[in-house]
């Protein structure tokens, strides 16, 4: 007697395994985040994300000029605005020479083929920290989406080829796709952070761009009142219809490792491509336990990133993309 089916036969070498390997990881799956900051030659290191850096928009030139030659073709850029420029409605998000704006500029003229992609959402310019204008301790809605509606014009201006609105405010992919189409911008993508969960996980984000919630009386401590609730499944589904149906041409799902069962279930439910964000705290938690030599870094990173796109995810943005496009040799 013998087993009738001897899978291990297919596990029995290095040639076998990538013979019948069912998921393979491209450089074009990755999305690159990239932290901008005002002043010049700056490339300062993020103390809750070890390796990563904001830079300066020279620094930030020469930085997508080595993405590009990696074979990385697509940056998702955010910018850390000092206080004295942030107030309640993020005016100077809309600032035609903001620091935003320049950087769009600035990558589109060091690599012009690269595809930039560009945070909507008022917290960096936000006095108070939070994704919409604050009002009697409440985000108001509709008159959030309307200055991200104004936001993503100036981007689609300066040369933005996508858009991604990662506010979770209602209604919003409607109000921008009808300024974008306005503005003649009919070319211009919105990719949707669609399912985004109010996750404890960014953390080291808050830190990189300082965009925390302030700790004031009457402005709210989080941001659930916006972003999702962890347990819930059901919903993330309702929320990723609802952006397709008002225009998103590509959906987000956010974080990434903890919510794998959400992916693989709108990859299932949808046509539109799917994001997911493999955010800032699943970085910080893998570099400390390498730190301690917990963990075998490059390993766990492949493993993570694979099991991401095993979930279903068409595109991943991570702060591991370098990292990982450098392994894949
Ligand atoms: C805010 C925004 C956040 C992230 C991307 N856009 C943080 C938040 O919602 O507070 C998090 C990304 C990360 O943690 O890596 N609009």
């Amino acid at each position: 007697m013998y087993p009738l089916r001897r899978n291990r036969r297919l596990r029995t070498s290095d040639a076998v395994r990538h013979l019948v390997r069912e998921t393979i990881l491209t450089p074009s799956d990755f999305l690159v985040p990239l932290f901008v900051v005002e002043g010049k030659g700056v490339h300062e290191e993020i103390p809750s994300m070890p390796d990563y850096y904001r830079l300066s928009l020279d620094n930030l030139e020469k930085e997508v000029k080595e993405l590009w030659n990696m074979g990385l073709c697509a940056v998702l850029l955010f910018v850390k605005v000092p206080d004295d420029l942030k107030d309640n409605k993020g005016s100077e998000a809309l600032n035609a020479n903001g620091l935003m704006q320049l950087a769009i500029k600035t990558v589109k003229n060091a690599c012009p083929d690269m595809l930039v992609m560009t945070d909507v959402a008022l917290d960096p310019y936000s006095s108070y920290g939070h994704d919409g204008i604050v009002e009697n301790g409440r985000i108001l809605n509709d008159e959030s989406a309307e200055i991200l509606a104004e936001m993503s014009v100036s981007h689609a201006n300066a040369g933005a080829d996508f858009v991604a609105p990662s506010d979770m405010m209602d209604g919003r992919i409607l109000t921008i796709r009808e300024a974008l189409e306005d503005e003649g911008h009919n070319d211009t993508g919105i990719m949707a952070y669609s399912a985004k969960y109010a996750s404890a996980f960014y953390g080291p984000f808050r830190d990189a761009l300082d965009s925390a919630p302030v700790d004031l009386k009457n402005v709210p401590k989080d941001k659930k009142s916006y972003q999702m609730d962890s347990a819930n499944r059901r919903e993330a589904l309702k929320e990723t219809q609802m952006d397709i149906d008002e225009g998103a041409d590509i959906v987000m799902i956010k974080p990434g490792l903890c919510y794998l069962d959400i992916v693989r279930e709108i990859r299932d439910a949808v046509e539109v491509p799917v994001a997911v964000y493999q955010v800032s705290g699943e970085y910080a938690m893998l570099k400390a336990a390498a730190e301690k030599g917990w963990l075998d870094h490059d390993a766990v990173m492949m493993e993570q990133l694979i099991s991401i796109k095993r979930a279903g995810a068409n595109i991943i943005a991570s702060y591991f993309a370098k990292d990982a496009v450098k392994l894949m040799g």
